[in-house]
């Protein structure tokens, strides 16, 4: 076990140029839920039985008045940057035009940031889609793709040259899948007919908010984040290889292949035409739309094997495993860089969220989260080898930057660098982000 964070010392880690950041999300830490619409984050967590601990986003680290202390916290931590979402239903209202209180709200954060000189990442779309839209489909509905570019178009207008760097979406593996297939998140639909289907048009949303961004901010660096848990077999039998090749076209390479390949993987024609989804002419065109970065979140890998009802069978995940029962596992995340970059003509990428939950004690005012740092040690060394293999990253932001609300897992998981007191809204920085903050000022 390590207190400190290092790297080696000729690292390409360790150069001015490589970007050091923490992430957020907007409905996981603003609150101020009278300030804008209700977004389908509020519909779920008001269903009984969807949220872990019955709670809400309703005040959250109630960002959305603390966030003047929270940007001082951040420039403390030493950070280049700091990754921020942007929610749809505080910024544009239901007719479709400006929420200028909203907007308010975020050109403040902005122009903080830049008065600090920390860069601004913004990603326009972290789940919390308007509750509205999903009334008339979701992501279900082709038309929530055009929605989105008049969203992206309007506010990108808006923010002007503030932004470093745009992301369109943030996991849409996990926005289709989980939110229309096995309906563990928002908004909680279940059915293996819709998963692909949602997945498209989100798809088709991002690279129609491509064509926005190049256009409204061709200065800025512009793409997309995908999360990926890559996918190995529980055996090196031929049947276990099988199902988690699948597993991995299914939950991973789906997601990427359409952007740089622009079709999905072939094991499409594997899939009842039902789950198919509605591909029209010219929609990979659109979706192959160039972008500047990769944002690659990684938290873990999952194991599979073959299933005789099922293309793959998950097996559960062996030790050691965070808070969250997610394995620790960083040679995955190196594997990962190295199997992108050998498959697709990748640009440069950011890694975009990387963390642990783990189950943190506040004591005499400090959290030793000794098991955190090692977390980080661990996946820096992953990216830097992967790095050192040849694959261009050129930054890492820490998931997250304080403790949060963890979706269907509510306040109960922590994967904050920065501890929070959700009664008194008092943070305090663990161990592990005194170390990311001594890694990045000791460059
Ligand atoms: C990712 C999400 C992020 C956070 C982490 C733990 O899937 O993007 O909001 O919940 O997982």
């Amino acid at each position: 076990m390590t207190v400190k964070l290092t790297l080696p010392a000729q690292s390409k880690m360790l150069s001015q140029d490589f970007i050091y950041g923490v992430a957020t999300a907007s409905f996981q830490i603003e609150g101020g839920e009278n300030n804008r619409l209700p977004c389908i984050w509020d519909t779920f967590c008001d269903t009984a039985g969807k949220v872990a601990d019955g709670s809400n986003g309703l005040i959250a680290c109630d960002h959305y008045n603390l966030w003047q202390q929270d940007i001082e916290l951040i420039e403390s931590l030493g950070v280049d940057a700091y990754r921020l979402s942007i929610s749809w239903p505080r910024v544009i209202t239901e007719s479709g035009e400006l929420n200028q209180q909203g907007v308010d709200f975020y050109l403040d954060i902005l122009n903080e940031l830049q008065r600090r000189n920390i860069k601004a990442f913004v990603t326009l779309y972290h789940w919390d889609l308007p509750q509205h839209l999903e009334d008339e489909g979701g992501w279900l509905n082709r038309a929530t793709a055009y929605k989105f570019r008049d969203y992206a178009d309007l506010i990108s207008k808006a923010f002007g040259d503030r932004v470093y760097s745009y992301a369109t979406l943030n996991e849409p593996f996990c926005s289709a899948f989980l939110g229309y297939e096995a309906g563990i998140h928002a908004p909680g639909i279940v059915g293996k007919e819709f998963g692909k289907k949602a997945a498209h048009h989100l798809l088709l949303a991002h690279g129609l908010a491509m064509q926005v961004l190049e256009k409204n901010s061709p200065n800025s660096k512009n793409g997309i984040v995908l999360n990926f848990t890559p996918c190995y077999p529980e055996s090196d039998s031929e049947a276990d290889i099988k199902a988690s090749d699948f597993a991995d076209d299914y939950f991973n390479q789906w997601y990427i292949k359409p952007l740089f390949d622009g079709e999905y993987p072939e094991i499409m024609s594997q899939l009842p035409a039902e789950h198919h989804p509605e591909v029209l002419e010219g929609d990979m065109e659109i979706i192959t739309h160039a972008i500047d970065f990769l944002g690659v979140n990684f938290y873990t890998r999952s194991i599979y094997r073959a299933n005789s009802d099922e293309h793959f069978f998950q097996i559960d995940a062996p030790e050691p495993r965070t808070d969250i029962g997610w394995e620790i596992y960083p040679k995955a995340f190196t594997e990962l860089l190295v199997s992108l970059n050998e498959k697709y003509s990748l640009p440069a990428i950011y890694i975009t969220e990387n963390g642990a939950a783990m189950a943190d004690k506040l004591v005499d005012g400090a959290v030793n989260d000794i098991g955190r740092i090692d977390y980080y040690q661990n996946h820096l060394n992953a990216v830097n080898d992967a790095i050192e293999q040849g694959v261009q990253v050129n930054g890492y932001f820490a998931w997250s930057l304080m403790d949060n609300f963890e979706w269907a897992e509510g306040y109960l998981k922590r994967f904050g660098i920065v501890h929070v007191d959700y009664d008194t809204q008092v943070r305090t920085i663990k161990a592990s982000g005194l170390a990311y903050n001594d890694l990045i000022t000791n460059r």
